[in-house]
């Protein structure tokens, strides 16, 4: 059995480690606020390189307050792309904002930088690109091309913890990063976490106090605020997983060339492609092929996992049909949906068990 993912594997090579430091956090039953969470927002600014960062509930409050913080509202538009988690358009909505998709590039699965442009109006308050499966989207270029610093840039980092443009963070390229820790992501907790990362002061302070009752003095609430926090004993875990970021994404990267040679130049079976000046840290290899159901029907047959991220384009789905009224077909973004299939990806996965599963998906050809 290859599962598609194994967080078993990374927990025994780290029991000892998070056995000691959970037993340090609760004896000090400081669960709320304590040392780790700060530990880990100083670690975390310190690595992605920004002057702030705020913890949180979850990568989805991190869009959400993200998008608060510049004040994006009722009229105003967000250009995004329609091939992501249903989070990134959630939070667009929860603002009351117009979501305006881009399509993709099916190279890259990345929101297509030219299609932005197409799509940027006099209401355009922000972009919400989304590095996809760990893969960066070239922000500097889209930067450059859009030329107009009155439209934010708020990257969905969620997926892409250690990736880089240009040898800068993600995280740190555009106004406002923002991350996810959920379990399976390349850096996750035991739980549900986020973090937002930002080098300005006055989206700082806004969140500080929107992640806090609307709160920054104690029973004194300035805004409407929320309760979103990121608890001690996931900060704790997370501290310790942080120093093995690195080693892991190298690991992924490893995998992820085997893949390459072991599936390059196959007929009908479409390989991720590195954005250019991009360190990849594939959360995901996501392949794309016409015959991708009868090949994770067979990597059932011989008890391998796969995934379908994502197999609805977001303007399709339901909650959204309606809201949704531009009618537009996003060709590639539509395609992926019914060819794209993501094979096993983790840091442990070993080399042996790669070939086995090409070998399989060769046999389906
Ligand atoms: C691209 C993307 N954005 C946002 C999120 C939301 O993160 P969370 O599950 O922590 O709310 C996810 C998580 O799956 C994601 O993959």
């Amino acid at each position: 059995m290859i599962p598609q993912f194994d967080l078993k594997k990374e927990y025994a090579s780290l029991e000892k480690e998070i056995r000691c430091e959970l037993i340090k956090v609760f004896s000090k039953t400081n669960f709320i606020g304590g040392e780790n969470v700060k530990l880990i927002e100083n670690n975390i600014a310190n690595y992605i390189g920004t002057k702030y960062t705020l913890s949180c509930n979850s990568g989805t409050d991190a869009l959400h307050f993200a998008l608060k913080s510049l004040d994006i509202s009722k009229g105003d538009e967000v250009i995004t792309t329609p091939f992501t988690f249903i989070s990134t358009l959630e939070a667009i909505m929860y603002v009351g904002a117009k979501p305006v998709f881009a399509d993709i590039d099916l190279n890259t699965y990345n929101i297509n930088i030219n299609n932005i442009l197409k799509k940027v109006s006099k209401n355009t308050k922000a972009i919400l690109p989304v590095h996809m499966f760990g893969n960066p989207v070239d922000i500097n270029a889209l930067k450059q091309k859009l030329n107009n610093n009155s439209i934010k840039i708020i990257e969905d980092c969620a997926q892409s913890f250690g990736a880089e443009i240009d040898s800068q963070r993600v995280g740190s390229v555009g106004d406002i990063g923002c991350f996810s820790f959920y379990p399976t992501k390349n850096l996750g907790c035991y739980g549900d976490g986020g973090m937002i990362t930002t080098d300005s002061e006055d989206y700082y302070n806004h969140i500080k106090k929107l992640k806090n009752h609307g709160s920054s003095k104690k029973y004194h609430h300035d805004i409407i605020g929320y309760n979103s926090r990121l608890d001690e004993i996931q900060a704790a875990i997370l501290n310790i997983k942080l120093k093995y970021i690195d080693q892991n994404n190298t690991l992924r990267t490893k995998n992820a060339e085997i893949y390459n040679n072991q599936l390059t130049n196959l007929k009908d079976i479409y390989l991720p492609q590195k954005t250019k000046h991009g360190y990849h840290v594939y959360h995901q290899y996501t392949i794309s092929s016409i015959l991708r159901d009868k090949i994770k029907a067979n990597l059932e047959k011989h008890e391998i996992g796969s995934a379908i991220y994502y197999p609805v384009s977001l303007e399709k789905q339901k909650a959204y049909k309606d809201i949704y009224n531009d009618h537009e077909e996003f060709k590639n973004s539509n395609y992926l949906a019914k060819t794209c299939l993501s094979l096993p990806m983790f840091p442990h996965l070993t080399e042996k068990d790669i070939i086995k599963i090409c070998d399989v998906i060769k046999k389906t050809l």
